[in-house]
């Protein structure tokens, strides 16, 4: 059994002992996904002089213009970018090219390898989800460290999909999606985090082959830390038998994000300066997830109703059949005038700091929880599918920090809950626990905390290869 404190300590994280050694990372290429990666490059680099090279599918393909201190390897894939219009495209893609990507992989890291010209390489860091990539490490007898971008408490939840299945908690059943999973507290039914229909299928196989090959590797990076996630890491490190370290939030050792695949709007700012400290609610669901035209209705009329400032992100494609907001309806914006402000991306980690955001109304991926934290804003949730909704309970009732919205989009409740959030004493309340966890945050990454020192386990320990 390993953990992070088992390995040697052997250096400072700023003395550069990897200088001479090179890292070869593999991001999954969704955004979601590659922010953490690219950023765990950077503090790899920054902090330990790892030289860093970037395997990459050509879709969604990283800006190198941004990371001239790294090398970048395209391989060919098999993406199109329309087919990536929903979740369960997702899914069966990302099986598809965990066996289309086997020799295109391999390929270019016997390159690198065979490159005299390079610093020898000590490991491979590649996400989770590439689970096909440790067949190939081990044929090279390089090791393997895994990178999962999601929370612990949900990859728990979905190591134990077939003990689920077998206890009958699905297929999820309408009456039961609010009985509670004794196994998982305080998950209910509907938390499981599935995707699309949950019968056994592609997502049962990816999961298993993720676990599988988890379990393989010579260990485990969280985007987490430890007085965060404290059971969910203890039950993994009796379960997975490797060393895990827990080094994150990862975006607060840089401050913004400059992996962005889409142009972030910086009117977001411009139109945050002029309004009230703490009075904002910002609204973005993330990268992937979509709604119906009536859903993105719902949310409209909410915002407006509810006579709080808001700032909207509008992913174009993120209403089924349109390509924008054309759906919404004539007199809308004249109605809301400056007190709402619509873009289609925003460079979200700046509007969290910015003083005038009060609160997040987010679908809950692990990224914007995690970035929500770090900046001390309170959340309303509204999770789409996957870990959001393991993520959305432990925001709600974990931490107690946000208001999970249960019942789909609908206006009255949208209203009820802003005005929850951002006016009421209940608010309050949530804003003061996330500013103590904001506070952990600040302490687990200076000299001595708990991310620090896992860090420096991975350096000590990548460099004992
Ligand atoms: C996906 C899954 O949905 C999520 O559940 C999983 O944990 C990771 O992969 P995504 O849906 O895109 O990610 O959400 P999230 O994890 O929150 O990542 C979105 C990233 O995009 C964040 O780093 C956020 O800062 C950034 N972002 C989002 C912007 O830069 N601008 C925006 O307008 C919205």
């Amino acid at each position: 059994m390993g953990s992070s404190s088992e390995t040697p300590k052997q250096q400072t994280q700023s003395s550069g002992h990897g200088h001479g050694r090179r890292l070869v990372l593999f991001p999954v290429p969704l955004q979601g996904h590659i922010n953490p990666m690219l950023q765990l490059a950077n503090i790899l680099h920054s902090k330990a002089g790892f030289s860093i090279t970037v395997i990459h599918t050509k879709f969604n393909s990283p800006d190198q213009s941004k990371y001239p201190h790294f090398k970048f390897q395209p391989i060919p894939d098999r993406f199109l970018e329309n087919e990536l219009a929903s979740t369960t495209d997702v899914i069966s893609l990302l099986t598809v090219h965990n066996v289309y990507c086997v020799a295109p992989f391999r390929d270019c890291l016997a390159g690198l390898l065979s490159n005299v010209s390079e610093e020898p390489i000590a490991c491979l860091i590649t996400d989770a989800l590439w689970h096909f990539t440790q067949a190939v490490a081990d044929s090279f007898k390089l090791p393997r460290i895994v990178l999962r971008t999601s929370s612990v408490s949900s990859f728990i939840a979905s190591t134990i999909f077939p003990l689920l299945r077998k206890k009958g908690y699905l297929p999820k059943q309408d009456s039961q999606l609010a009985a509670p999973v004794p196994e998982l507290p305080p998950l209910r039914v509907k938390d499981i985090p599935t995707i699309g229909a949950d019968i056994p299928g592609d997502l049962d196989e990816l999961i298993e082959g993720m676990i599988k090959e988890t379990k393989a590797s010579s260990g485990l990076i969280w985007n987490s830390f430890t007085e965060l996630e404290q059971p969910a890491l203890a039950t993994l490190q009796q379960d997975f038998g490797i060393p895990v370290f827990p080094i994150g939030p990862f975006h607060k050792n840089f401050p913004a994000s400059s992996s962005s695949l889409l142009t972030q709007d910086q009117s977001s700012i411009s139109w945050l300066d002029k309004q009230a400290p703490k009075s904002v609610i910002y609204v973005s669901f993330g990268s992937i997830a979509a709604m119906d035209e009536t859903e993105f209705l719902e949310m409209a009329w909410g915002l407006a109703n509810s006579m709080q400032p808001f700032l909207w992100v509008v992913r174009p494609g993120i209403i089924r059949g349109s390509e924008w907001i054309e759906p919404l309806p004539k007199g809308f914006t004249e109605a809301v005038g400056e007190r709402g402000h619509i873009v289609k991306w925003a460079p979200q980690q700046d509007v969290l700091t910015h003083p005038a955001t009060g609160g997040f109304w987010t679908h809950n991926g692990w990224n914007s929880t995690l970035e929500s934290i770090c900046e001390g804003v309170p959340m309303i949730c509204s999770p789409c599918f996957g870990d959001q909704m393991v993520n959305a309970r432990y925001v709600s009732h974990v931490w107690r920090v946000g208001v999970q919205l249960e019942n789909g989009l609908e206006r009255g409740e949208v209203e009820k809950a802003i005005r929850r959030l951002m006016v009421e004493k209940e608010g309050e309340a949530m804003r003061q626990r996330i500013m103590c966890m904001k506070e952990s945050v600040n302490l687990c990454l200076k000299q001595g905390g708990s991310s620090y020192q896992s860090l420096e386990s991975l350096i000590s320990y990548m460099l004992s290869f």
